[in-house]
Formats: structure tokens, C-alpha cells, sequence
């Protein structure tokens, strides 16, 4: 009987042990004044479009190419997001998100747009990609953010604050100046720069700067700019999605290998080491890389202990944070930046590797980039003209074409054949649409002209895209008929054109 009781009074014990091992972890967020302060930024990188086509990546098709799939990843972060209220993402192309946006109930876009209320879920960059920017043309690079920054105004009622071009293979002052500070973004954030650039920052401590764009603007062209120490992926030894290698915060005292102390020591010292390349006590740990989050809990649950611990340790204060986030608190610092002017191009990552074959790469894909980009530009005024209609033929469908070949391994050319004709298809689909929308357009702008001449309205007019070869089948045949030949020439530019246009017709038409 009593050895009954006392194994029984032991059982209960290791019961209630086992259960006193819940831990709440704190991971309420705060910045510390005088502790050097590092500010997580979970993220992931999700190329619109590269070695798969962007709906590949979207729903995780021909994983054999590459295990990704972008949908994972947004389903798996907002469902983390929701479990605690201190964890943050960011997320920045807008071609995906709408994708996923479009698929979700009622009752998921409503919390989803309080985590983006609260802070939780933040938008930045918000383009449609995150675009190249040696190959693309400006008005492309404007107009690719413009819609997506009109998607997230219209869902959600918000204006993204940063940008973070993190993997374009170097950077132009044109972005500084007409994607960063026209913009109204209060910083600018990338990884990639020359290699021996970036040695001699690291030494200076000057990986931050202020960069003027623009030499004529002057200070009005000039935004903070943060270029990360190494890459736009975790200190070694801190990512964490299922198949990294990195080693687990193991912290239940009746598992094997139980390492939280060795593991905030590694916290501690890479934020040291950070702290001897960066100015002011705030740094940024960009948490995240290519596709990753496709199970975000596995990020989150380690962050959450990090946090926890390392605060419990006092050395350093670690945060979740965001880029708005980090560049307040280093404006607050009220620290002295210097002056970048001009490019930061040609980009060569290490001794004779320039990152500069892109610059032609694909020049057909290039081409047809740039010529469907002036197409756009006149079809979209004659869509103003004539009035938008939704369900008509519209430039919607171009507009998105062209917003995604803008990403920086679209336009750019460094992406895999089957990407780059899916590019072209998706071109070739809008341009398809835009000029049904620019006939009738036409039609209804000239008809007005020729009711007031008493002559007979025109149905539709057809247009001669291969006049560089001399190809115009309504310009040659319709003359046999007997019929009047109307010809509008559209000039979508801003002044007078003096150009000789050249219109073949059949030789047996007579005059
Ligand atoms: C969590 O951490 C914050 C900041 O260090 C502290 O103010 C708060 O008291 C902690 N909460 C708990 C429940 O320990
Ligand atoms: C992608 O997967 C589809 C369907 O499995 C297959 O038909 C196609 O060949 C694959 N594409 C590439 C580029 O591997
Ligand atoms: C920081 O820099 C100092 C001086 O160069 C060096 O002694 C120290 O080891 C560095 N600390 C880390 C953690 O890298
Ligand atoms: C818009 O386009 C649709 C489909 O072509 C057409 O039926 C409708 O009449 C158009 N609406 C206007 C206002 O032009
Ligand atoms: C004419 O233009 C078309 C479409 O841009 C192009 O595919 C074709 O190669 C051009 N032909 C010649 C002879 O330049």
C-alpha cells in the first residue's frame, strides 16, 4: 500500500513537471535607448517570375525546377500573424498578392486588413515586381508601381513608405530620385553593390548614406539609403525554414541538447559584429530569402524564443520589426549619413564577375518590352479619350504584361527560356486587347469628325503592325472594292512630329 501511494505521489509530480513546461514566450516589441537594438525584419523574396513562370511560383508548380510555391507562403504567414500580435512581415510584390488576394473570403480579407492596420502586415516597395533598374525604361518602372500601389490604396487605404530593391544587380540614380524621393519613400533599402565598394563601407561604416539622385535637384532628390552588410538573408546560423540547417532554439529541459544559452551567445555575437560595420545602435536583420516562409511557423517559433531570450540575457535588445520601423529609429538617432551621388552600376560581386551581359541580354524580349511599352502609352490615351469601359476592351491586361516584365529577371533577361516566353505571351495577350480598344477608339474619335463633314461613319479600323515589311491587308485590298480609304495617324507624343509614313497599296488600284 504505501509504495502504491509514493509511486503514485511521483507520478502526479512528473505530471505537473511536465506541464510547468508551457513557456509563454515575451516578444513585446521595444526599442531600448541605450542597448544596441537589433530589428528582425522577416521577409520573403519572391521573384516575379525567374526559373519558373510567375504562376508556377505562385501555386508551386514544377517544383522539380525549384520548390516554391508563393501561395504557401502567404497562407502560412497570415496564420502565424494571427497566433501572436508582436510577430510583423513584410511583403512586397504585388503580383502575387493580388493573386492571393483575389482568392480569399470575406471573413480572411477582413483580418487581414486589421493586420495591416495594426502594423502586423506591412506593404513595402508595392510594385507589381521589384523591378530591374538598368533595362527598363522610366515610364515602365513608374507605371508598374503605380498599379500596385493603386491596389493596395484601393483594398487597403495605405501608401507604402520604403523601398526595398534588395535583389537588382546594381542600382540607378534614377531610382533614388524618381522612385525614392518623388515618390515620397522616406528610405530606399538593397543588397548588391560592388565588392570592393562595399569592403571599403564596411571599414567606413558607411553603408548607409543619404543618396542624391539627382545632381540639378540637388537636395530634394535625396533619400536615406541602407545597403545591407552582406546579402538580403539572415546572419549565419539564423534561418529557419524546415530544410535549413541552422540549429533550433532547444529549450524544454526534458528533451536532449538543450542549447539557450549557446544559442543567445550567437545572437549576441553576431549583433556585435553588425554593430562594428554599423552606425548609430540600430540594425537590421533582413529574416528571410528566396521563397521562404512556405511554412512561416517554423521562422516565427524560433524569432519568438530569440526575442525572448536574448532580452531575458539583457546584452543586446532584439525586436520584430519593419523597415518604416527601423528607418524612424534611425532618424530619431539624429546621426550624421554621407553623401552618395550618381550610380551605384556596374555591379561585380566578386573579381571579374561584372554583372553587366544583362544589359543585352534577350535583346528580342527587350525590344518587344520597349515597343509594347509605347504602344501602352497611346492606347491608354485613346482609352481616356473615348472613356474607360471595364467589360470592353481595356489596357488592363497590357498594363499587367508590361508591369511584370519589368522584374528583375524579366526585362532584364536572366531568366530561363520558358520564363521568358511566358513573358512574351502574356505581352502579346495585352497588346491583342489594347488594339481592339485602340479601333474602336479611333472610330468613335474620327466618326465625330467625319458626321460634321456629312460623311458616312467608319465601322472599325484595323490596324498595320508589319509596315516595316510593307504589309497592310486593308490598305491593299480595300481600294479593289471601290471604297474609300480612311488613314488616321495617331501621334501620342506631347509635340509636332514632321515623319514621312509610308502606306502600300495594291498597284492595280490605279490612283
Ligand atoms: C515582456 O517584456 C516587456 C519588455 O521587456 C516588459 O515590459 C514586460 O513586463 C514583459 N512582460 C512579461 C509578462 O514578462
Ligand atoms: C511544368 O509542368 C508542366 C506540367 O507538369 C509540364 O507540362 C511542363 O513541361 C513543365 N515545364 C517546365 C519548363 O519544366
Ligand atoms: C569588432 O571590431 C573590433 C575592432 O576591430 C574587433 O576586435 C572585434 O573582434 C570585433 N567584434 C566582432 C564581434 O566581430
Ligand atoms: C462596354 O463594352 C461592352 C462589351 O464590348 C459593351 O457591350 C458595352 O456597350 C460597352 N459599354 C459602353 C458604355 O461603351
Ligand atoms: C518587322 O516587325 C516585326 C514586329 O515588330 C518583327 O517581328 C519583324 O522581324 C520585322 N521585320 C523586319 C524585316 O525587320
Amino acid at each position: 500500500m504505501v509504495n502504491a501511494a509514493v509511486v503514485f505521489a511521483v507520478l502526479v509530480a512528473a505530471i505537473w513537471v511536465a506541464e510547468s513546461e508551457y513557456i509563454e514566450y515575451n516578444t513585446t516589441q521595444r526599442i531600448v535607448p541605450d542597448k544596441i537594438n537589433v530589428h528582425l525584419v522577416p521577409h520573403s523574396h519572391d521573384d516575379v517570375g525567374w526559373l519558373k513562370t510567375v504562376d508556377q511560383y505562385y501555386v508551386g508548380a514544377n517544383n522539380s525546377i525549384r520548390g516554391a510555391c508563393v501561395q504557401n507562403v502567404l497562407d502560412s504567414v497570415i496564420s502565424s500573424l494571427l497566433e501572436d500580435k508582436n510577430r510583423k512581415f513584410i511583403y512586397v510584390e504585388m503580383a502575387f498578392f493580388q493573386r492571393w488576394w483575389r482568392q480569399q473570403s470575406k471573413a480572411m480579407k477582413i483580418k487581414v486588413k486589421e493586420l495591416v492596420n495594426s502594423g502586423q502586415l506591412e506593404f513595402i516597395n508595392g510594385g507589381m515586381c521589384m523591378h530591374d533598374e538598368a533595362t527598363p525604361h522610366y515610364i515602365d518602372l513608374i507605371d508598374q508601381t503605380t498599379l500596385g500601389h493603386q491596389f493596395i490604396k484601393e483594398e487597403f487605404g495605405k501608401v507604402p513608405r520604403v523601398g526595398w530593391q534588395i535583389d537588382p544587380f546594381g542600382h540607378s540614380a534614377v531610382q533614388a530620385y524618381l522612385l525614392g524621393a518623388e515618390l515620397g519613400f522616406d528610405s530606399l533599402f538593397f543588397a548588391r553593390i560592388d565588392y570592393q565598394d562595399r569592403a571599403k563601407r564596411l571599414k567606413e561604416k558607411t553603408l548607409e548614406v543619404i543618396w542624391q539622385g539627382c545632381k540639378s535637384l540637388g537636395s530634394s532628390s535625396q533619400i536615406f539609403t541602407g545597403i545591407f552588410p552582406r546579402h538580403y538573408d539572415p546572419p549565419d546560423g539564423f534561418t529557419f525554414e524546415i530544410n535549413d540547417v541552422s540549429p533550433p532554439i532547444q529549450d524544454d529541459i526534458l528533451l536532449f541538447d538543450y542549447n539557450v544559452q549557446e544559442r543567445v551567445n550567437d545572437f549576441v555575437y553576431a549583433a556585435l559584429a553588425q554593430a562594428n560595420v554599423t552606425k548609430t545602435n540600430h540594425m537590421m536583420w533582413t529574416m528571410g530569402t528566396d521563397f521562404r516562409y512556405q511554412y512561416a511557423n517554423s521562422w516565427f517559433r524560433q524569432m519568438d524564443k530569440f526575442i525572448h531570450y536574448v532580452n531575458q540575457d539583457g546584452r543586446v535588445n532584439a525586436l520584430y520589426s519593419t523597415p518604416s520601423i527601423y528607418t524612424d529609429a534611425k532618424y530619431a538617432a539624429n546621426e550624421y549619413w554621407p553623401l552618395k551621388v550618381g550610380d551605384f552600376f556596374p555591379y561585380a560581386d566578386h573579381p571579374n564577375a561584372y554583372w553587366t551581359g544583362y544589359f543585352t541580354s534577350r535583346p528580342g524580349l527587350k525590344g518587344y518590352v520597349r515597343v509594347m511599352s509605347s504602344y501602352y502609352q497611346a492606347a491608354r490615351q485613346l482609352e481616356y479619350f473615348k472613356g474607360r469601359n471595364e467589360t470592353g476592351p481595356n489596357t488592363d491586361a497590357l498594363a499587367d504584361a508590361l508591369a511584370i516584365a519589368q522584374h528583375h529577371d524579366a526585362v532584364s533577361g536572366t531568366e530561363r527560356q520558358h520564363v521568358a516566353s511566358d513573358y512574351a505571351l502574356r505581352l502579346s495577350l495585352g497588346y491583342e486587347e489594347a488594339e481592339r480598344l485602340v479601333a474602336s477608339a479611333l472610330a468613335s474619335l474620327v466618326n465625330q469628325r467625319l458626321s460634321s463633314h456629312r460623311m458616312n461613319p467608319v465601322k472599325d479600323f484595323q490596324q498595320c503592325p508589319l509596315l516595316n515589311i510593307s504589309y497592310c491587308p486593308p490598305s491593299e485590298t480595300t481600294l479593289v472594292n471601290g471604297k474609300i480609304l480612311v488613314i488616321v495617324v495617331y501621334n501620342p507624343l506631347a509635340w509636332k512630329r514632321e515623319d514621312v509614313i509610308r502606306i502600300p497599296v495594291s498597284s492595280f488600284a490605279g490612283s
